[in-house]
């Protein structure tokens, strides 16, 4: 046995905390490149059509300007197969905002000033931006589940709710803005990208672009942040990389203004969600339905997966689950924080908070009623399932049992008062490919390295927390390196895989060592090197695996204004081992405060005479400010699960964020008696 005192599970602090306090971590254009270009993307103004002149001369005669790239002079594209991503490839325009030219200039100052002098005419389509149920051209997403007979089942139930839930369009506010710097020389690409997967991003470009891999290079070792957007490549990236291929080998430098990236970076689709349960006298669940709606794009098809969640979350024989999309002339959609089962857990676990109430019952008694022996999607068994225990634990925390039912009847002064509760979970995703490699080094020090990335959760931190326990080593004799491509090929971090992929790979490398160099012999002289991969989970396809949680709200809302306030939020959340204490509880806690951001502020307003977000920018579209979070308290249960992979985690990136909206409008509810169904809760909708 080795005498290392185990990491895993501790509060282990931050390691490059202290590069990025003192401002010595580099993010994507803070990296020294010599004799950098800076670009300015200019957008289009119209949401459909095709551009029929443009006049850069203006543009190029401004002081410091290098070119202007348009659909004229671009480089052409290897691969134009992406709409989003084939960027100044044609005249045409999918959506507003979308770059139609890139000025290039000796500052970044000059670049945009120059940006507004290039002259743009169109011929211009009738667009679409307007995201309603009944439309007549809704196209079906393939993941719609049936299981019995849901409209039988709704005439026979004792207790029916059938109700329209929405959740609007919204965007990322990462505290670094998408950016990219970008170099060509003598054939190779070499990218700093704010990106949430180095190789998600090189192999983008190596299609895109139609160079070999081992030609292009991307870097991020730290990241300011990344809520799903900087997952797959977007507009941006290709434009900066059109625009270095021009002035090569110059690098080029893009960093999207804050109103930039709202278009350009992609939305949380908006949907619309119609939930229909039917339970028996005794609050049995009979019948569950969701028929989701949701924005898409004509460019290209991105489903918000609301349903799923709804699939798997309580018993109930009958169960009907859809999916359509509207194609609007909107940018195209993409990942944002728990895509699919944020917005889907919003109006399940509202609609759960109503029907306990027409069945007269305590709302986690009523979950509890309904909770599954088995996967009811999938007919597995769940690897470990711990709701029941997290509503328990969290009731007695939160002080449940003393809770009058009955709606609108606290106040403290001029606020009324309520409580509320609801469900979180997130499924164990797993992505394949992620390889690892140890160098172990005969002064017994060791170096991991794995292309992984940190975009702010603490990850690098967790991923050397489980090298050192695999290794038997302390915590300081093992460097891990990440965030670049020159290392063994990672998934990004998306789906709240890291841990497992990542973490799963390095296991697998240290085990590989220990074959060859045996815990306590001597690492030969030059040391040893083995790569180890993410294995295939044995377990897969034969157990369900989600993580779960409990969230509960205290709100206050105001007699006379309306507002609302969150004093006070606990979270319990099962999923499974949680590496590290601090960089974990942050997790859920970022989670749950993004969800106060859901419930109360977050909203885009979509023009449709133009079909632009009107707030696109922070002073409109507003996001929770350390003065909206009151007391946020997040723990989680022991929770030991052998099937999800070897260090039993779950993955708690997205977790937070599920059901803390639902938590805050059934809170908002049993304060005032008004039910909002329409995300966020703003005042107007209480008065
Ligand atoms: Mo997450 S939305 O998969 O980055």
């Amino acid at each position: 046995m080795s005498t290392a005192t185990r990491v895993v599970g501790t509060a282990v602090d931050r390691l490059e905390g202290e590069a990025k306090v003192r401002g010595r971590a580099l993010y994507a254009t803070e990296h020294p490149v010599d004799d950098p270009v800076f670009a300015h993307l200019v957008q289009s103004r119209i949401a459909r059509g095709r551009i029929t002149g443009i006049d850069t001369g203006a543009a190029l005669e401004e002081p410091g300007v290098l070119d202007v790239v348009t659909h004229h002079n671009a480089p052409e594209l290897a691969s134009t197969d992406d709409a989003e991503l084939a960027v100044l490839q044609s005249p045409d325009v999918g959506y507003r905002g979308q770059p139609i030219a890139v000025v290039l200039a000796e500052s970044s100052e000059s670049a945009r000033a120059a940006a507004g002098l290039v002259r743009v005419e169109y011929e211009q389509a009738e667009h679409d931006v307007h995201l309603s149920a009944d439309r007549d051209d809704l196209v079906a997403a393939d993941d719609d589940r049936e299981q019995g007979d849901l409209d039988a089942a709704l005439v026979r139930a004792d207790v029916v709710h059938d109700a329209v839930y929405t959740t609007p369009q919204e965007h990322h506010i990462a505290l670094e803005p998408h950016a990219t710097t970008a170099v060509w020389s003598e054939g190779a690409l070499t990218v700093y990208d704010s990106t949430q997967g180095v190789h998600w991003v090189r192999d983008a470009l190596t299609d895109l672009f139609g160079v070999d891999p081992e030609n292009v290079h991307v870097v991020a070792p730290h990241v300011g942040g990344g809520f799903g957007s900087k997952g797959p490549a977007h507009a941006h990236l290709v434009a900066a990389v059109l625009a270095a291929q021009r002035v090569q080998p110059r690098p080029v430098k893009l960093v999207l203004t804050r109103q930039q990236s709202f278009p350009i970076v992609g939305p949380r689709a908006a949907t619309i969600q119609r939930i229909r349960l039917g339970a028996d006298a005794e609050g049995h669940l009979t019948a569950v339905g969701n028929d989701v709606v949701a924005q898409s794009a004509r460019l290209k098809d991105f489903t918000e997966q609301a349903g799923t969640p709804t699939a798997m979350m309580y018993a109930a024989p009958n169960r009907r689950i859809t999916h359509r999309l509207a194609r609007l002339d909107l940018p195209v959609p993409t990942w944002m924080r728990a895509p699919g089962e944020c917005p889907g857990m919003f109006a399940l676990e509202t609609a759960m908070d109503e029907m306990a109430i027409a069945c007269g019952l305590d709302p986690i008694e009523f979950r509890i009623r309904n909770e599954p022996d088995t996967d009811p999607d999938s007919g597995l068994p769940y690897s470990s399932r711990n709701l029941v225990v997290c509503l328990r634990e969290g009731a007695r925390r939160f002080g449940w049992a003393d809770r009058d039912p009955a709606p609108g009847t606290r106040r403290a002064g001029e606020w009324l008062v309520g409580t509320g509760v609801a469900a979180s979970t997130y499924p164990v995703n797993s992505m394949p490919g992620t390889q690892a490699t140890i160098h172990a080094q005969p002064d017994g020090r060791y170096r991991v390295l794995i292309g992984a990335t940190d975009i702010g959760t603490g990850a690098w931190t967790a991923l050397t927390q489980i090298a050192a326990d695999a290794l038997g080593a302390e915590l300081d004799r093992v460097t891990v390196s990440i965030g670049d491509t020159d290392l063994p090929w990672a998934s990004g971090a998306g789906g709240s895989t890291g841990i497992t992929c990542w973490g799963s790979a390095i296991v697998d490398a240290a085990r590989r060592l220990r074959e060859e160099v045996p815990e306590g012999q001597p690492v030969p002289e030059g040391g040893a090197v083995v790569t180890g991969a993410t294995p295939d989970n044995p377990h897969s396809g034969q157990w369900s695996m989600h993580s779960f949680g409990a969230q509960f709200a205290e709100v206050r809302v105001h007699r006379d204004t309306g507002e609302v306030r969150v004093p006070r939020m606990l979270g319990i959340f099962a999923a499974g081992r949680i590496v590290n204490a601090k960089t974990g509880a942050s997790q859920l806690l970022g989670g749950m405060t993004m969800g106060v951001s859901m419930a109360l502020h977050e909203q885009a307003h979509v023009d449709p005479r133009f079909g632009h977000v009107i707030n696109q920018d922070m002073e409109k579209y507003h996001v929770a400010s350390c003065a909206d979070i009151g007391d946020v308290e997040v723990d989680w249960v022991d929770e030991d699960d052998p099937h999800v992979n070897p260090m039993g985690t779950k993955g708690i990136g997205e977790l937070g964020i599920v059901g803390a909206a639902a938590a805050v409008d059934n809170a908002v509810h049993h304060a005032t008696g008004t039910r909002v169904r329409d995300l966020p809760i703003t005042p107007d909708k209480l008065l």
